[in-house]
């Protein structure tokens, strides 16, 4: 969602606010600004298209300066729009922001009672206001920032700049993502640690409630009641290559691509050992775990589609009862609390407000036995979890999760395996074989891959469709849904899935022709159940796809396409199969024309609700 970017130096800051917003685009935006104080004068820029026209804008008006902020939105309050992109202001005072301010109705009608005039339709123009009174009463810029976020309920992380006072830039963070860059000759902060790389390795990331100061020399943090705090610099191991595209077309093409790697990173943990120790989710995680009765997975969208493949694993090997839900779902729903379950969220960003939010419903009901299974290690999600495991997918620019599913499908699998040793359910021969299979899983993947040029021709054949249907079974079905989701979102073909057996209940009636049916079809115990389904599918003259495995035999006919993926790959069977549907989303979205990476609508950390 929103990103930003807040510079000062002893060197024009333009260039680096720019590049700092082009890094943040995967997180998703509709319009960019930034504004400068520049010979004792506010100046903003902004625009209603993309980073490159705010660049393209920036030059004309031949913009540079020694302190700025920028932003890109995604728009919650009001259209996107130039006159409701950020930077707002007042007087002579720019704000950005990420996140949303729930009582900004009754800020704002107060201010207007004062007189202050509101020219967007944003609650963020009512934090400019506010702190712009607290000015106005003889506070400091710094002291002006921390009054005024004690006044504010909801998310925010924001970036401030005054002409009046050109030497500081303040920023604040609460339940959104704020970090600080210590450069040499300057003082930074942005929403992620890919922005700031071109400037700086030393990142300091700072806590909710927490205000600083930035200037040329150094920075200052305070607590919202003024008291100082200390917080430490870490140097950040993320490498510039890790977010450059390099020989891709597409990040999401990248991502799909780098899975192997992804996997053996996230798999190194076991590559010596040969067993599962609780140690893996954690140095807690021995009395944490011991004694759990079952598991409560929450999430939303993609990961919540790993949480559904893992509730079969964990049922059927470590035989304890599993539930998943939608974070959004959760929060608000009058649930029974049990403390012997273990509450499992899973999420790329550890941003997803709805799942940080499930969470806290979770602890708040004395649910105390957690684990974050997450991307980003310093994140909100993993620091308010007992127990964490980090998956080493890489950063994720493209706004369609590929590699971290397929990371987070092995973390569960450790889990299932760990869960089900713990319990007395896994014999050290099974232990062995899993492992095993665990570690040759970077190599299956790559050899699933290599289908490419033939999912390709597949995705020729049915980028021109206005549906389709995703069929699978078992463990499969939320694999079906994975690939529901990842074709509507980046080629927004109408996509939708269901559990085979629920075909002749209802979807079937939408089956003729123009419905491509995609089917996924490892050889496992439902196979033939499956073909069953197929056959319906066909008997009504619907065009199956069908990605089988070794062993599937099902035979290539008129209106049955089949591609057969290399292995069948018992329990971990869902982490190749995801691969051939991530691909055809990919090429289908190609053969349309949509942006891959920055599909319409979408952000890449939902860091709202
Ligand atoms: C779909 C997708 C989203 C995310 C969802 C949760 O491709 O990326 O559905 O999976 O927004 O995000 P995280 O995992 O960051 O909590």
């Amino acid at each position: 969602m929103c990103g930003i970017v807040t510079a000062i130096s002893t060197s024009d800051i333009v260039p680096v606010l720019l590049e700092g917003l082009r890094k943040l685009e995967y997180r998703g935006y509709d319009s960019a600004g930034l504004a400068v104080v520049a010979d004792g004068r506010l100046r903003r820029v902004r625009s209603a298209g993309r980073v490159a026209d705010l660049a393209a804008l920036a030059a004309r008006e031949g913009a540079s300066a020694r302190v700025g902020i920028a932003h890109t939105r995604w728009a919650t309050h009001g259209v996107p729009s130039e006159r409701n992109a950020h930077p707002h202001v007042s007087g002579g005072l720019a704000v950005v922001h990420n996140g949303i301010i729930e009582n900004f109705e009754a800020i704002k009608s107060a201010l207007e009672n004062r007189g202050y005039v509101f020219e967007s339709d944003t609650d963020t123009e009512a934090i400019a206001h506010l702190i712009h009174s607290k000015l106005a009463a003889g506070a400091d810029l710094f002291d002006a920032v921390r009054q005024a976020t004690v006044e504010l309920t909801g998310a925010y992380a924001i970036g401030v700049l005054s002409e009046a006072d050109p030497a500081r830039a303040v920023v604040a963070r609460s339940g959104a993502p704020l970090l600080l860059g210590v450069g040499e000759g300057g003082m930074y902060a942005a929403s992620d640690t890919a922005a700031l790389l071109q400037v700086t390795r030393n990142v300091v990331y700072l806590e909710d409630g927490d205000v600083a100061e930035l200037c040329v020399g150094g920075y200052r943090i305070v607590r919202a009641d003024g008291s100082p705090v200390e917080r430490p610099v870490h140097l950040s191991s993320l490498s510039a290559d890790a977010v450059e595209l390099g020989q891709f077309r597409h990040y999401m093409q990248k991502e799909i691509f780098e899975q192997p790697q992804a996997l053996a990173q996230t798999l190194e943990i076991i590559a010596g050992g040969g067993s599962v120790t609780p140690q893996l989710f954690g140095a807690r995680a021995p009395e944490v775990l011991d004694g759990v009765r079952r598991v409560l997975v929450l999430a939303c969208g993609t990961s919540y589609h790993a949480g559904l493949v893992a509730r079969y694993w964990l049922e059927s090997v470590a035989k304890l009862p599993c539930t998943v839900e939608i974070a959004s779902e959760y929060r608000y729903r009058d649930s029974v609390p049990d403390p012997d379950t273990l509450v499992v969220v899973i999420s790329q960003s550890g941003e997803t407000a709805d799942t940080l939010a499930a969470l806290k419903h979770a602890l708040a009901q004395g649910m105390q036995r957690t684990l974050a299974i997450c991307n980003v290690p310093e994140s909100a999600i993993v620091r308010e979890a007992s127990l964490r495991f980090i998956t080493r997918a890489g950063p994720e620019i493209g706004v369609a999760s590929t590699k971290a599913f397929t990371t987070q499908l092995a973390a569960l699998a450790l889990l299932t395996l760990t869960l089900a040793k713990l319990g007395g359910r896994l014999p050290a021969e099974d232990e062995a074989h899993h492992l095993q299979n665990l570690r040759h899983l970077p190599v299956a993947v790559q050899k699933v891959l290599e289908l490419e040029p033939a999912i390709e021709r597949w995705a020729q054949r049915f980028a021109g469709k206005q549906h389709a249907l995703f069929l699978g079974r078992g463990s499969h079905w939320p694999i079906a849904m994975e690939g529901a989701l990842k074709l509507k979102e980046i080629s927004y073909i109408h996509a939708e899935a269901y559990a085979a057996g629920e075909l002749k209940h209802g979807p079937l009636a939408l089956v003729d022709k123009n419905m491509p049916v995609i089917a996924v079809a490892p050889a496992n115990r439902l196979l033939e159940k499956l073909k069953s389904n197929l056959q319906e599918v066909r008997a009504r003259g619907g065009e199956l796809y069908v990605f089988a495995d070794a062993g599937s035999e099902i035979a290539e006919s008129e209106g049955v396409h089949i591609l057969q993926l290399p292995e069948h790959y018992g329990m971990l069977s869902p982490v190749l199969h995801v691969v051939p549907l991530q691909l055809l989303s990919y090429h289908a979205a190609l053969v349309k024309g949509t942006d891959v990476d920055k599909p319409r609508n979408l952000a890449k950390s939902v860091t709202v609700e």
